[in-house]
């Protein structure tokens, strides 16, 4: 830092004082797997973040915010487990159409009337994507920040939205527009929660287990391949196979995150998918989930790196006929080319000046391209607007 002169000169603006501020800011959370986080037998939960570093006692004094439809199916080992009668439950019914800042302020307002404790009283959040991110906003906004612990219930809050460090809500009609960096205390995953998750909901969430395998990992890629058929039902009943596929994608994940956590570096893997979605999936928001929006965008992104010869034709192929036989969409005629332009004007400003589109160069690898027109876009949408059929690239 500067020192301040002892005698202030005579001020020209050549001899303006400053002083450089720098600091750093460490951040260390766990993704921690286990089975039965509701169970009594398991006090995970409650000792996460806990009186640990203040010495002070604890009572389980916890405010918890719980998804509506997660409540629907297991407010009987909620209530068991958050027994102390210092705790208070909420329930909040946190969609993609609810996830705003009326939400938010909601949530304020409850950390206000339960009167938590600043450090040592961790907010839980049960629920999927929503309800975690609009949690993890208010968590990172009140008090400038109170700690917080993430509990997904869905399959894409487990291998996606729970263990990050990303929270945020939409604004008017853009997607995630309004957020912060906040990591939680804790994320804690539980895939037994994915025994009630209807099926399209566990499809969304392979979409983010796609993903992975094809920008890092070609075995991941190869196992969810040979898996294709049974996926859904062995993630609902978590089966071997399929807590293989979910920690590998998480690990994936981790390695990509870890990083670079506030996304200094824009070029970023984990965008595939991430381009032309949020568009798309802004315009019907309760008929087409995140992950379904991720697939098509994956696929035209595919196809535009197979037209331009950056991937292989029989890998494109694969790919494509990947998400088709894990019963997500290729495309819908949302892709249209206005809705396409808007998400490539857009993408420029959300990636600081320039497209960096990720796209697939084999199975397992991916670059970036800066120079993607509407019309290859319009291309790759006309081409997967085709019937659909395995092997339709060659
Ligand atoms: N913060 C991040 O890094 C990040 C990353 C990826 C996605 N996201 C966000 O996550 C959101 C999508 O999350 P999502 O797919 O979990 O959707 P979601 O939160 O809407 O949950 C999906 C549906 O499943 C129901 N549900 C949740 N758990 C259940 C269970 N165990 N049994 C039965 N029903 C259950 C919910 O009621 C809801 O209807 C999007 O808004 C997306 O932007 C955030
Ligand atoms: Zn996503």
């Amino acid at each position: 830092m500067v020192q301040l002169p002892d005698q202030p000169s005579t001020q020209r603006a050549e001899d303006s004082q400053y002083w450089d501020v720098s600091a750093n800011y460490d951040v260390t959370y766990r993704v921690i797997c286990t089975n039965g986080v509701l169970l009594s037998s398991n006090p995970l939960l409650l000792q996460l973040g806990s009186s640990e570093k203040t010495g002070r006692e604890d009572h389980g004094r916890r405010l918890v915010f719980v998804e509506s439809e997660v409540f629907r199916f297991y407010s009987d080992a909620i209530n068991r487990f958050f027994c102390s009668e210092d705790s208070r439950i909420v329930v909040l019914n946190a969609t993609e159409k609810t996830k705003n800042m009326q939400l938010v302020e909601n949530t304020v307002e409850q950390m206000i009337q339960f009167g938590i404790n600043r450090r040592s009283e961790p907010v839980i959040a049960i629920g999927g994507g929503c309800l975690m991110d609009a949690v993890g906003f208010a968590a990172s906004i009140y008090r400038r920040h109170v700690p917080y612990v993430r509990v997904p219930t869905t399959l894409l809050g487990i291998v996606d939205a729970g263990i990050g460090i990303k929270t945020g809500v939409n604004f008017g009609n853009h997607k995630n527009r309004i957020g912060s960096y906040c990591a939680p205390v804790a994320a804690v995953l539980d895939t037994t929660f994915l025994a009630t998750l209807p099926k399209r909901h566990i499809r969304n969430g392979l979409a983010e287990v796609l993903k992975m395998a094809i920008v890092s990992d070609a075995t991941l890629f190869q196992l969810l391949d040979s898996h294709a058929l049974t996926l859904v039902k062995a993630c609902a009943e978590s089966s071997p196979a399929s807590l293989r596929i979910i920690q590998l994608s998480i690990q994936r994940m981790l390695e990509k995150l870890e990083p670079n956590l506030w996304e200094k570096d824009l070029y970023r893997v984990v965008d595939f998918g991430h381009t032309f979605s949020p568009v798309i999936e802004m315009i019907k928001v309760d008929r087409l989930l995140h992950g379904e929006a991720v697939a098509i965008d994956m696929c035209i992104s595919t196809v535009i790196a197979a037209k331009r010869q950056l991937i292989g034709i029989a890998a494109a192929d694969r790919i494509i006929a990947l998400t088709n036989r894990i019963g997500l969409p290729v495309i819908n005629s949302d892709c249209t080319a206005a809705n396409m332009q808007a998400a490539l004007d857009d993408v420029v400003k959300h990636r600081d000046g320039l497209q960096r589109i990720p796209v697939p160069t084999a199975i397992g690898e991916a670059t970036f391209l800066n120079d993607v027109s509407l019309q290859e876009v319009m291309e790759a949408c006309e081409y997967l607007q085709r019937p659909f059929a395995e092997g339709a690239l060659q």
